[in-house]
């Protein structure tokens, strides 16, 4: 593995100021939820995966341990695996490790250093296993001409996919595209619309997703998971001021901000808001911006689905879904959906 990408679309990461900007600038005031992951959010989001509250990780873990090997049927051989965001390195594993007919692994990771480190680690792991990692927004059209890189051979192991013997590779490799923990929810089904349908094009014919999808349930299970008695997510919420902060040597008084979470029963989502507790006038890179007690920054919205309702959705997209797993309570699903 070398240490560059195999391919490197240059995402853009310079925006954070113009969103800040724009985001201070609508009423009620937003921030972006990409914006809760620096190393420190990160961290706090990995703590909140352990909550007691906070079923949504543990409970998609146990359905792809628990129907690992029918997914693995279900997709056939000859597969390329590509994962959005690479970093839940737990769940890939699972999935390399159980997946029969896997060629290859494209991780797709905005972060270039998070995304080399993943892929050296799991080259270490699967030796025989061509890995092709990917430096991209995946919010961004990606276009990845995997066409001949597999046949090629190029020293990542390649050579186990057959060069001039088109008998033994009888069709192009289809694509499985993986995108785990319910990060379809921060959309709101508008944008998820369009998001599945880049993940069509990706995915080209005769491709899947599989895609795990949080569902609607019993509004006290979903304030509690937003809301966990140590404050774990509280301090996830509010660490995006510190990012903004640090990021843009900005001076918002984080102390100043209450975190608040509620299920909003209409748009079947919960949000996420930081309120301010007292009067406050913040410096933004010279913009200044007055903030008085009881002023909302909406930071995330978290789309939970019906199974009826993520399968129009899907459909919307272009997709038919073929199958859906969840856990005995219902309380997430993992969906497995083709192009054809
Ligand atoms: C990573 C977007 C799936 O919506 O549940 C966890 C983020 N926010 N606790 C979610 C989150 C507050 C999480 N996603």
């Amino acid at each position: 593995m070398t240490a560059e990408p195999f391919l490197d679309l240059h995402p853009a990461t310079e925006t954070m100021l113009d969103d800040v900007l724009n985001g201070f600038a609508t009423t009620p005031r937003a921030l972006p939820s990409k914006y809760f992951y620096d190393a420190a959010g990160s961290l706090l989001f990995d703590q909140i995966c352990e909550l007691n509250e906070y079923y949504p990780t543990k409970t998609e873990r146990w359905i792809l341990e628990t129907y690992v090997d029918e997914i693995s049927a279900a997709l056939g051989d000859n597969i390329v695996l590509i994962e959005y965001g690479s970093g839940s390195s737990i769940k890939t594993r699972l999935l390399l490790e159980h997946l029969n007919g896997l060629a290859a692994y494209v991780p797709i990771d905005i972060s270039k250093k998070h995304l080399m480190m993943a892929a050296r680690n799991l080259e270490g792991e699967f030796p025989t296993l061509p890995i092709f990692p990917v430096c991209a927004d995946y919010l961004q059209d990606i276009d990845l001409n995997l066409t001949g890189v597999l046949s090629k051979g190029d020293g990542h192991g390649a050579s186990s996919v057959p060069t001039d013997d088109g008998a033994k590779r009888s069709k192009e490799p289809s694509h499985l595209i993986f995108f785990p923990g319910s990060t379809i929810g921060n959309f709101n089904p508008e944008q998820a619309r369009d998001f599945l349908k880049r993940v069509h094009h990706l995915a080209g014919n005769n491709g899947h997703l599989l895609i795990g999808v949080d569902l609607v349930k019993d509004p006290k299970v979903l304030h509690d998971a937003y809301n966990d008695t140590q404050g774990v997510t509280a301090e996830f919420n509010r660490n995006i001021l510190h990012h903004v902060n640090h990021q843009l040597g900005a001076d918002i008084n984080v102390d100043l901000f209450e975190h608040r979470a509620f299920w909003d029963e209409s748009a079947e989502r919960i949000e996420m808001q930081l309120v301010a507790t007292d009067h406050q006038k913040v410096d933004i890179n010279g913009s200044v911006f007055a903030f008085n007690a009881g002023d909302v920054i909406q930071t995330e919205y978290s789309h939970k689905y019906r199974i009826e309702g993520f399968r129009a959705l899907a459909e919307d997209a272009g997709f038919t879904v073929d199958r859906v797993w969840t856990d005995p309570q219902n309380l997430f699903s993992v969906q497995l959906l083709s192009t054809i």
